[in-house]
Order: C-alpha cells, then sequence, then structure tokens
C-alpha cells in the first residue's frame, strides 16, 4: 500500500487514453482499422528548420542548463511578435517554460491557496480543474451557451454572479478547446472589465491563436492595461507542430515573471537547451505554419459537410482550433444514453474514436462529443460514414421491432 499525498486525491489523468485501450482490443478482435478522431495535435511532423536548426544547436554543444527563464534571445522574440502583434511587451515580461502546462501550473501554483475559487468556462480543457484541485483549490463552472446559429458564447452574467471573496482567478482558453470556439471580442472586453472591477486574476491560455479560420481574434494583451491583471499562456507545441519538444511560455508583468523564475529553479530549472535555441528558428517558418492551417481549413470544411449529413447532430462550423464539437443530445434522448457511452458504442461497432464531452469536465460538454479535424480527409469522409451507419442501423432496429 503506498501513503500518497492526500493533495492527490482522485486526481485524474488524460481519459482519451481509456478510449484509445478500447480501439486496439477492437482492432485485435474485429481486424478493422480504427480511425482516430480523438487526436489533440497537428498530424505534422516539425518544420525542418526547426528539426535543423536543433541538430545544430546539439551539434555546437548547446547542452548545459540555460537561465531559469529562458535563454534571453528566445524571449527577446517572442516579446518583440507580442509587441508587433499586441502592443509594447518587454523580454523581461516572458518566461520559457517547458511546455504550456507547466506554464499552467505555476501560474495556479503562485495564486492558489488552499479554499480559493478559481472560476473556469465549462466545457474546459481536462487539466485545469486537476491542477487546480491538487493545490486545494475549488473550480467553479460557468457553463457556455450554445445554438447551431451562433455557436458558443461565455455567461458573462454567470461569472459575474459566481466571483465572491474567494474567487481568485478566472480562465479563459480562446480560441477554445474542445468547442472549436473563437469568442466575440464584445465577449472578451465584457469579462475583462469585470475582471478588473474585482481585481481577480485573467489567466489566459491562448495556445490555439494561430488556428482561425474565420474572423478576428482578440487577446487579452490588446487591452493596455493588460499588466494590472493578466497572465497570458502560449507556447510552442500547436502552431510549430512541436508537441513532444515541451516549450511553452508567459506573458506576465515582470514582479510576476521573476516569482516564476524562482518556482521554475526549484521545479524543472529551465525549459531543454537546444530546443530553446531550436525555437529561435521557428519564428522562421511561418510559410509552413500557414500551409498547415490552410491545410486544417479544408479538413474542417469537409468534416463540417461530413457531419451535417447525419441529421441527429447539431453543429457549429469551428472558426477556430481544430475540433469540431457537434450537440449529439437528440442521440443520446433516443438511446437513452450519456456520452460516455456513445463513444464507446462507436468504437465499437464503428471503429471511430471520438472524446465524449462530459470529460471536459463537467456539465457543459454533456451533450457534446470532440472531434479532431487533425487526421487526413479521407479518414475524416470515412469515420463519418461510419458514425451515419451506425446510427442509421440502430434508427432501423428500433423502427423494426
Ligand atoms: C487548451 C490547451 N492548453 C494547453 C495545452 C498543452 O500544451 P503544451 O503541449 O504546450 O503543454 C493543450 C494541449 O492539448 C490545450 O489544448
Amino acid at each position: 500500500m503506498q501513503n500518497f499525498a492526500t493533495s492527490l486525491g482522485n486526481l485524474s489523468g488524460e481519459s482519451t487514453l481509456l478510449y484509445q485501450e478500447i480501439a486496439r482490443k477492437i482492432e485485435k478482435e474485429k481486424g478493422i482499422k480504427t480511425i482516430n478522431f480523438g487526436i489533440g495535435q497537428p498530424d505534422v511532423v516539425t518544420f525542418s528548420k526547426i528539426r535543423e536548426a536543433a541538430k545544430q544547436a546539439l551539434d555546437q554543444g548547446f547542452t548545459a542548463y540555460t537561465p531559469a527563464l529562458g535563454i534571453d534571445d528566445l524571449r527577446q522574440k517572442i516579446a518583440v511578435e507580442l509587441s508587433e502583434k499586441y502592443g509594447n511587451i518587454k523580454k523581461e515580461e516572458i518566461a520559457i517554460t517547458p511546455g504550456a502546462k507547466t506554464a499552467l501550473f505555476v501560474s495556479f501554483l503562485l495564486y492558489i491557496n488552499p479554499g480559493d475559487e478559481v472560476i473556469l468556462i465549462d466545457p474546459a480543457f481536462y487539466s485545469y480543474s486537476e491542477v487546480i484541485k491538487l493545490l486545494g483549490g475549488k473550480p467553479v463552472y460557468a457553463e457556455l451557451r450554445f445554438s447551431e446559429s451562433e455557436g458558443f458564447s461565455i455567461d458573462i452574467e454567470k461569472i459575474s454572479k459566481l466571483i465572491n471573496k474567494k474567487t481568485k482567478m478566472i480562465v479563459l482558453n480562446n480560441p477554445h478547446n474542445p468547442t472549436g470556439m473563437v469568442f466575440r471580442s464584445k465577449e472578451i472586453i465584457k469579462l475583462q472589465e469585470i475582471i478588473k472591477e474585482n481585481k481577480i486574476i485573467l489567466l489566459s491560455d491562448e495556445i490555439y491563436d494561430h488556428f482561425i479560420y474565420e474572423g478576428e481574434m482578440r487577446s487579452v494583451l490588446q487591452d493596455p492595461d493588460w499588466r494590472d491583471y493578466v497572465i497570458y499562456i502560449n507556447g510552442f507545441s500547436k502552431t510549430f507542430s512541436m508537441t513532444g519538444w515541451r516549450l511553452g511560455y508567459i506573458a506576465a508583468k515582470k514582479e510576476i515573471i521573476d516569482k516564476i523564475g524562482i518556482l521554475a529553479s526549484n521545479i524543472y530549472t529551465c525549459a531543454t537547451s537546444f530546443v530553446q535555441k531550436a525555437a529561435l528558428e521557428a519564428f522562421n517558418t511561418y510559410d509552413d505554419v500557414k500551409n498547415m492551417i490552410e491545410l486544417f481549413r479544408r479538413r474542417r470544411d469537409i468534416m463540417y459537410s461530413e457531419l451535417k449529413k447525419i441529421k441527429e447532430f447539431k453543429i457549429y462550423k469551428s472558426p477556430g482550433t481544430f475540433y469540431m464539437f457537434p450537440e449529439v443530445s437528440n442521440i443520446l434522448k433516443k438511446w437513452n444514453f450519456d456520452t460516455k457511452s456513445l463513444a464507446i458504442k462507436l468504437i465499437e461497432e464503428a471503429g471511430v474514436i471520438t472524446v465524449p464531452g462530459e470529460v471536459f469536465p463537467l456539465n457543459g460538454g454533456k451533450q457534446f462529443l470532440r472531434m479532431s479535424f487533425a487526421i487526413g480527409e479521407d479518414k475524416i469522409k470515412e469515420g463519418i460514414n461510419r458514425i451515419k451507419n451506425v446510427i442509421e442501423e440502430v434508427d432501423e432496429k428500433s423502427t423494426h421491432d
């Protein structure tokens, strides 16, 4: 019997792995090839310029510890990038981290005392609530509103009502995993207003900021007062298809960044040295990024038009990320299912992996499935066709019964 720390509680990991496990079993038993819509990363290899720069850094022996907040050149480069897009941001306001997840972790660590509340938009990326609970905080949820014609919107009124003396932070993720939404500027501006009024912190995870197919995205860094209340998170995983390299960053006012430096030196020392060097080259690969986004736009269009053929699904065409989030409540009602049992049925009978909305983590996803379009066009068509067949078969059976 292990005496694990009580703070671990019933911390859970990435639940999508369970579905991959079932899929493997089905592949073996039935001899069919499964199609995976559960993927959370671009399916392209990291661009060659970046790979070459990593090799060069290694050959030059750039293998030692770096400063805790990252190499100066990279901090400077990120500061310049953000300044060009959003307004004056200095190198001293940037921290480099091993992945955006670590950036999120240290940001929560900086602020959460046991009993503090953090408002999450529901549905949300699974790890926010887990880390908040790990630190003794309490996630509270503001469910997104959904309509098939308008997509998802932030319930500002609900958020206002949730704010109380214990509220420390609000977490925003824009563009949004799992819905694929790019929130409208007026919602972001209103959110920023109530945060300023209530003097709480806004943790803004903008890791999908390049995956935008329609309209404009408003970054929280566009508010000239952002330093008073914002911790901004981004990373290299999605934009430059560098998930396995583990590189993210934080923008915040210098006092916050300095504290992150202290945490970093005690937890991970620094992000990997040669990966930081290689990341300098990432800023010269925007042609590759553009091609990748155009590829994803085509896949998104195909996924949308294929999903439209399933009449029970309600779909809003994602303006961002690489996820579609169809509403499937008609099927759930008809079959008396929840999204977990639906996801399992789709693996077992269609050989198709989706992510049930219930894992994101409370109520907001309960009527939805997340489907990633980070896979090839043929697979998208084939996978959705298989789902359609399973739904039609069940319908046919029930009308004959
Ligand atoms: C919303 C969101 N934030 C953060 C991350 C983690 O990014 P990283 O690979 O940089 O740790 C992900 C990855 O799926 C994500 O979807």
